[in-house]
């Protein structure tokens, strides 16, 4: 499979891990060989439950076998769309309460972008140095890492960049200014938290100016930083919220939320100012309505944080030099890029799934699925520990 892999599926970098996979369960991903892989990384914080979730896996099946696709987004109101978007609400500050159910991260980005403009009649969007939202052509605007994107341009006009964290920023943000745009904690980047009541200054900023406040929670939301949310944590509130990758347990989706008044604008002047084929598809929502079902109905949100202190207490070791991030968005960072690529690609071999974050490159992403037991966080750890001192050994000796 994995020469017909190369060959016919397109690549996105010359050394894929290549993993064939058989079939996943819970925290485990299997191979052909029936080789076990602990899975640290959940598909890039996809798979919020596990892998094959039971009540996702059901939701699913019933949902295929009642009714598919029947019509484009908007037009007919099909169940499971309407819960998922009232549910959210139900879990939302007031202000948030009408969600644009959509296909993908980038796509919800991209539907942020255009509802700033539309609501503010400005043409500005400020985004943050290293920050990463998604690879169409309007989110790779906004990222801040020319390198990765100057093949590709020309890009969007009309784009800014302040520094994370950069207080001093804050006056770029003018009264041209539609959104500003920001993760909450910062994934490419090196998950890199707000400090210092930033993102509340940045809306306090926002406000004096009539900007608005999109925070993108398409890594940190749907449960990984101990609330539904990451924004929760920072007692700040965003005019749009985005999100996508955990929301439904390992099925394609992405949405953003505004208020109903905002939200609004996008049906009139011009009607069918967003319009998508398969947003809230109604198997994808019946996955991410039973995603958000189990988390608001069990403690997993809430262990986030003690698996975040167990993790820690375990990854103690002379080559990691800091853990950054919260709850399980984490990121251990270690001396340098080859120490990160030795983890990803050894463990790997040891049967632990770990990743890289895209542009820091001394980082390993933890972000396994929430319902991993202290056992199997004890397993992939020591693990860690043991690739580690093989380092140290083979680069003293
Ligand atoms: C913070 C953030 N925004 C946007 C995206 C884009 O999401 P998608 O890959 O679903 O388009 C990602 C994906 O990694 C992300 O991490």
């Amino acid at each position: 499979m994995k020469q017909d892999f190369l060959k016919y599926q397109a690549q996105t970098g010359p050394t894929p891990l290549g993993i064939e996979v058989s079939h996943a369960r819970g925290s485990y991903i299997y191979d052909l060989d029936g080789k076990s892989y602990l899975d640290f990384v959940a598909g890039v914080s996809a798979n919020t439950l596990g892998h094959s979730h039971p009540k996702v896996v059901n939701a699913v099946q019933e949902q295929a076998a009642s009714y598919m696709h029947v019509m484009v987004y908007g037009e007919y109101a099909q169940g499971p769309a309407v819960e998922l978007a009232k549910l959210l609400a139900q879990q939302l500050p007031d202000s948030l309460s009408s969600t644009y159910l959509v296909n993908s991260g980038t796509e919800a980005i991209e539907g942020a972008m255009k509802l700033s403009k539309r609501a503010t009649g400005r043409g500005e969007v400020i985004a943050a140095k290293h920050a990463y939202h998604g690879n169409t052509q309007g989110s790779m605007s906004l990222m801040g890492y020319e390198e990765r994107k100057k093949a590709y341009r020309p890009l969007l006009p009309g784009i800014k960049f302040i520094e994370f964290n950069n207080e001093e920023d804050l006056k770029n943000i003018t009264t041209k200014t539609a959104g500003v745009i920001l993760e909450t904690i910062q994934g490419g980047a090196g998950f890199i938290e707000p400090k210092n009541n930033y993102l509340q200054k940045v809306k306090k900023r926002c406000e004096e100016v009539g900007a608005l406040l999109i925070l993108d929670e398409i890594q940190p939301g749907f449960g990984r930083t101990g609330r539904l949310f990451g924004f929760m944590n920072y007692h700040v509130t965003p005019d749009i919220l985005v999100m996508g990758k955990g929301m439904a347990g390992g099925m394609p989706i992405g949405a953003f939320t505004a208020s109903y008044d905002m939200m609004a604008q996008l049906k009139e002047a011009p009607k069918m100012g967003h319009i998508t084929t398969f947003g809230g598809h109604p198997v994808v929502a019946a996955a991410a309505l039973a995603t958000l079902k189990e988390l608001t109905t069990t403690t997993l949100i809430k262990q986030t944080l003690e698996k975040e202190k167990h993790f820690r207490s375990l990854l103690v070791h002379p080559l990691i030099k800091e853990i950054r991030g919260k709850g399980l968005m984490l990121a251990i960072l270690v001396e340098n890029a080859e120490v990160a690529n030795f983890l990803v690609l050894e463990g790997m071999k040891k049967g632990l799934i770990l990743f890289w974050l895209l542009f820091e490159t001394r980082a390993v992403r933890i972000t396994p699925p929430l319902t991993i037991s202290n056992e199997e966080i004890e397993k992939g750890c020591n693990t860690i520990l043991e690739l580690l001192n093989e380092w140290n050994n083979q680069n003293v000796n």
